[in-house]
């Protein structure tokens, strides 16, 4: 057997302890990130019976398995990512960029007219492992995200944005501000303590 490097070992041992992970499998889900909207959903109730929402990064697609549940045959979950995702039931998945305007069309499409309630986007952009390069690319997703929520929430609508802290932080918490009545921080337990990985949960749209 290979020799696994310090940090691969700690990370096997995390994963290999991590009750999210175990539960992962039991429950049907397809990422342990499941348990992070289920957590913030379970004390905000931003996600209910009849909502229509936009999952925006949503593969493998725990987020979209965990908000068709919960939105029920009334709501509707339209999720995008670069990637594909394995249908679910209830989520009409658009695979490609959502900065891109053909995918933007074609999701203006579905929509057909409606604004969302509810804008999720637990999105990441490929990691060059440079962190100061990292952390713009990150911000420049959010900032682009939270245009995509400003064009398509109704007024009164709710965004959930992941954000890592760190430089850009303050600045786009500002630029949320603008946009949402109240911008509240959430760092759910299922998100590992050691991540900079923050949720930002924007509500009532202006
Ligand atoms: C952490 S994963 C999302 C996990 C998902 N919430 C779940 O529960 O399964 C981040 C996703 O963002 C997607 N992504 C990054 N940039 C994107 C972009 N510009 N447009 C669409 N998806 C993007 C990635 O392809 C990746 O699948």
């Amino acid at each position: 057997m290979p020799k696994l490097s310090k940090s691969s070992k700690a990370w096997l041992n995390e994963h290999v302890n991590d009750p999210y992970v175990h539960r992962t499998q039991k429950d049907g889900y397809r990422a342990r990130a499941a348990y992070k909207l289920l957590e913030i959903n379970e004390k905000d109730k931003i996600i209910q019976a009849g909502t229509v929402l936009a999952d925006l990064g949503s593969a493998p697609g725990s987020w979209s398995q965990v908000a068709a549940k919960l939105v029920g045959a009334r709501g509707k979950v339209f999720a995008l990512d670069i990637l594909p995702m394995q249908p679910i039931d209830g989520v009409d998945f658009i695979q490609g960029d959502f900065r891109d305007n053909e995918v933007l069309a074609q999701f203006e499409q579905l929509l057909g007219g409606r604004a969302l309630d509810l804008v999720i986007c637990d999105m990441a952009p490929n990691m060059a492992g440079n962190a100061v390069i990292d952390q713009t690319r990150s911000y420049y997703l959010c900032e682009l995200a939270l245009a995509f929520a400003a064009d398509h929430l109704k007024t009164g609508g709710t965004f959930l944005v992941k954000v890592f802290q760190g430089a850009g932080f303050q600045a786009f918490q500002a630029a949320m501000r603008e946009q949402f009545a109240t911008v509240q921080t959430r760092k759910p337990d299922a998100s590992r303590n050691r991540s900079s990985e923050l949720y930002l949960l924007g509500r009532n749209k202006r």
